[in-house]
């Protein structure tokens, strides 16, 4: 009877330990669905009034987002051209079910400062907080087709 009950608390640390281990993974990879909460330095971040729908700064989203004005960000070389991946490892920025489940402040964080250890590196020496913002508004159109 002792054993057993030592055992099921074996198993129990084991299974504990386990899922301590998992959360420290960024989760991309595991394709764990939990949001990461947002570091409180970016936590208040708010696309400007307007910005997800406004077609100017859609457009300007897409040539940084193209490489096309600054040649140093040049998203769509890992994401592709309207969204289709050709790096792979890399997120799928068409994936809905996922991008409507980013706040405001999610995006620009990953943005600005990107994914530990991936390929995503941090933006935020290259873009302006403006420019964060348009090429955010950009890259969520690939979710969004049809809406
Ligand atoms: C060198 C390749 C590369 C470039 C360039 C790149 N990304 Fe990424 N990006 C990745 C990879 C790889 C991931 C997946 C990281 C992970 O495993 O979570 C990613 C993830 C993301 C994510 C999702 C973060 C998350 O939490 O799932 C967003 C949003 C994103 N990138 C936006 C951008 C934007 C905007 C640009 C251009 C300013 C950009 N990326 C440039 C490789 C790249």
């Amino acid at each position: 009877m002792k054993s057993k009950k030592l055992f099921f608390l074996i198993a129990l640390l084991i299974a504990g330990l386990y899922l301590v281990g998992c959360g420290k993974k960024e989760g991309a990879k595991t394709g764990e669905m939990k949001m990461i909460e947002v570091p409180a330095t970016y936590a208040d971040k708010h696309m400007p009034q307007g910005g997800w729908t406004d077609e100017k700064v859609i457009a300007a989203g897409k040539e940084l987002y193209d490489g096309k004005k600054n040649i140093d960000v040049n998203c769509a070389a890992c994401h592709g051209l309207n969204g289709i991946p050709v790096l792979t490892g890399t997120r799928d920025l068409r994936d809905a079910s996922r991008v409507n489940m980013w706040s405001d402040s999610y995006w620009y964080w990953r943005v600005a400062e990107g994914v530990p250890d991936t390929a995503m590196t941090g933006w935020k020496e290259k873009l302006s907080e403006e420019e964060i913002w348009q090429v955010i508004a950009y890259a969520r159109t690939f979710s969004q087709k049809g809406k």
